[in-house]
C-alpha cells in the first residue's frame, strides 16, 4: 500500500522476522529496529535482495527520545512493538525485564501519541501468559475479557501493556491491538521450552531425533500466520483498545507428531505426555475475527510441509545453526 511506512521493534525476533518478510514482499517501507543488529533470524526467512531493501536502526526501546525521534524523523505511519524479554529472562532480571518490556512499550505509546496523525496504526505483542493457570478459566472457550491472572513476571509485565492501552484510548484516544500468542511455529522460531515444535520440525529437516519436552493440548499458530494479524491490525483502522486470544490450531501434541509422521515417516519425534503447559488452550478469537474479518491461518498439515522444506533449504546452503537442536 502506498505512503506506509512500517517500524518494528525486536525485528531480530522470530515474529520480527516474519513481519519484515511479509511487508517487504508486499513492497512496503520498513524500518526494523531491534537492540541487536545481526539479523540471524530475518535472513533465514528473507533472501538477499528482500533483507537490502530493509532499513535497518538499532533502537533501544527503554530509550524514550530515541523512539520518539526515530518515527518522527522516518515518518512512521504504522508501529508493531514486538520488542520484549521472554519469561526466563524477566524472572533472571525482573527490572531489566520491567524496563524493557513495560516502560519499552509505554515508550512506543509515547511516540505514537506525539505524533498522532503521521502514525495511523499501532499493534503490539501482548500474550497468552496473561491468563493464569487453565483451572480458573472453566467457561470455554475462553473470551479475551476474562480477569487476568498471570502466574509470572512475565505475564505480569505483558498485562500491564494492556493496561496501558487501555488508558491511551481513554485519555488521549490512542487506539491500539494487543495480540496474544500462544505457541508460534516456524523458521526463526528457536528460544524456549515451546520453539519446541519447531525445532522437531528443524529435525526432520536434519535427519536427527527430538524430544518435545510438554504434552497435552495446545494452541499452535504459524509465525507466518501471526506476522499477517500484526500488520493486518496495524491497518485495521480499528478504534478503541483491543487485546485478541489467538486461537489457529488447537491439537494435542501427540497429534502434531502424529501429523507430522504420516508426511514424513522416517521422523524421530518423541513428547513428553505427563508434562502440560499450564494455560487454557481453548481460546476464543471471535474478538480478532469482528476486527479483521478473516484470520490469516494456513492450514497445520501445509505449515508443517512449509517449515520442513524451508529448514532443508536453509540446512544445505548452511545457513542454519543445528546445535540449536542440542540446547
Ligand atoms: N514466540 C512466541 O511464541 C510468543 C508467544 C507469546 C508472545 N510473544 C511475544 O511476541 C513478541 C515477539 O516474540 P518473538 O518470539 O519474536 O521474540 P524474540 O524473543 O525472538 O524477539 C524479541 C526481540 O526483542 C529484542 N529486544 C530485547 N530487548 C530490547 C530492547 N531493550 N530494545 C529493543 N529490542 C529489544 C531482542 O533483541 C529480540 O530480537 C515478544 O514481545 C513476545 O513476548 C511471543
Amino acid at each position: 500500500m502506498s505512503g506506509e511506512t512500517f517500524m518494528l521493534t525486536g525485528s531480530m525476533g522470530c515474529i520480527g522476522a516474519w513481519t519484515l518478510r511479509n511487508l517487504v514482499q508486499e513492497g512496503v517501507r520498513v524500518i526494523a529496529t531491534d537492540l541487536a543488529t545481526d539479523p540471524v533470524r530475518p535472513a533465514q526467512v528473507m533472501t538477499d535482495a528482500e533483507l537490502a531493501r530493509i532499513t535497518w536502526a538499532k533502537l533501544d526501546v527503554t530509550d524514550l527520545n530515541a523512539v520518539k525521534q526515530l518515527v518522527a524523523a522516518e515518518g512512521v505511519t504504522h508501529i508493531i512493538h514486538l520488542a520484549g524479554l521472554q519469561v526466563p529472562f524477566c524472572r533472571a532480571n525482573p527490572s531489566l525485564g520491567a524496563a524493557v518490556n513495560v516502560v519499552g512499550t509505554v515508550n512506543l505509546f509515547e511516540a505514537a501519541r506525539a505524533h498522532w496523525g503521521q502514525v495511523r496504526g499501532f499493534t503490539y505483542a501482548s500474550s497468552l501468559a496473561v491468563l493464569g493457570p487453565a483451572k480458573y478459566y472453566p467457561d470455554t472457550p475462553v473470551k479475551d475479557d476474562v480477569p487476568l491472572l498471570p502466574a509470572t513476571l512475565y505475564g505480569v509485565y505483558k498485562q500491564a501493556n494492556e493496561g496501558t492501552a487501555k488508558i491511551y484510548w481513554q485519555d488521549w484516544q490512542i487506539p491500539s491491538i494487543g495480540l496474544r500468542p500462544y505457541i508460534v511455529y516456524g523458521v526463526a522460531r528457536d528460544q524456549g521450552m515451546t520453539s519446541d515444535i519447531a525445532k522437531a520440525l528443524l529435525a526432520v529437516a536434519a535427519g536427527r531425533p527430538y524430544h518435545i519436552r510438554f504434552g497435552g493440548p495446545v494452541g499452535l499458530q504459524y509465525a507466518d500466520d501471526v506476522a499477517k494479524m500484526f500488520i493486518a491490525c496495524a491497518r485495521s483502522g480499528y478504534a478503541g483498545a483491543a487485546a485478541c486470544n489467538l486461537r489457529n490450531d488447537v491439537v494435542d501434541v501427540g497429534e502434531f507428531v502424529a501429523l507430522v509422521k504420516e508426511r514424513y515417516p522416517q521422523a524421530q519425534i518423541t513428547y513428553n505426555a505427563d508434562n502440560l503447559l499450564p494455560f487454557p488452550y481453548d481460546l476464543d478469537d471471535s474478538g480478532l475475527r469482528s476486527i479483521l474479518g478473516t484470520i490469516p491461518h494456513k492450514p497445520l498439515g501445509e505449515a508443517i510441509e512449509e517449515t520442513v522444506r524451508q529448514f532443508e533449504a536453509l540446512i544445505a546452503a548452511g545457513r542454519i545453526d543445528l546445535r540449536q537442536l542440542d540446547a
